[in-house]
């Protein structure tokens, strides 16, 4: 059985729809653990509720060891760590030793309106000022650039002049919830090859 890991901080929501696929049977595979950088979130409470087991490595707790502590938790339990929404940033010796292992989703077509200090409804704010016509959401492989791994799935989403950032951000997680199960399942049955900084998909 192909074992993930999932990191959130918040609602949760990109977690359940995760959930949701494995109950729906579109996805084959177990969730081994759940962990947040932050007690008291939704997404916890939505593993709980699954009798998934759940840890905390509280941020303000662990500071720079909350990566190693995760490392801790899932050296050689799991196959995939999952993030989704979560908002610290991965360091250390956990991206060596799950390279190509990690993967995130982002609201919004990477590299646009990405990195460093671009997360949550700033994304958002970011598209609509610019006037983009188009948005999105990206899965992507996590590595040492914040947003910076290679690009697995995208789904563009188009937007409306009256659109408020928040309509945005709620066009585009309906597209997260559909995005990051396919792309674990992809991963789950060996059909990603990544290469030169790139990623095919044998279908
Ligand atoms: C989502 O927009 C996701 O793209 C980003 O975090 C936000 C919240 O996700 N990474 P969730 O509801 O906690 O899954």
């Amino acid at each position: 059985m192909f074992k993930i890991g999932v990191l959130v901080s918040g609602g949760g929501s990109n977690l359940g729809s995760i959930i949701d696929a494995i109950e729906n049977k579109e996805l084959n595979c177990s969730i081994e653990a759940v962990i947040s950088d932050k007690p008291g979130v939704y997404a916890l409470e939505r593993a709980e509720a699954k009798g998934i087991k759940t840890f905390v490595v509280d941020k303000k707790e662990y500071k720079q060891e909350t990566s190693n502590k995760i490392l801790e938790i899932l050296k050689d339990k799991v196959d995939l760590i999952v993030l989704a929404g979560y908002l610290s940033i991965l360091n250390g010796e956990v991206l060596r030793e799950f390279r190509d292992r990690i993967i995130n989703i982002h609201p919004s077509l990477i590299p646009s309106f990405s990195g460093p200090g671009m997360y949550g409804i700033k994304v958002h704010e970011a598209a609509i000022k610019k006037g983009v016509k188009f948005s999105g959401c990206t899965v992507h492989y996590v590595n040492e650039e914040v947003d910076g791994g290679e690009i697995l799935l995208q789904q563009v989403v188009p937007v409306n002049f009256e659109d408020t950032a928040k309509d945005l951000q709620q066009r585009i997680l309906k597209e997260e919830h559909k995005l990051l199960p396919r792309a674990v399942k992809l991963i789950s049955e060996g059909k990603v090859e990544i290469k030169d900084g790139k990623t095919r998909i044998i279908e």
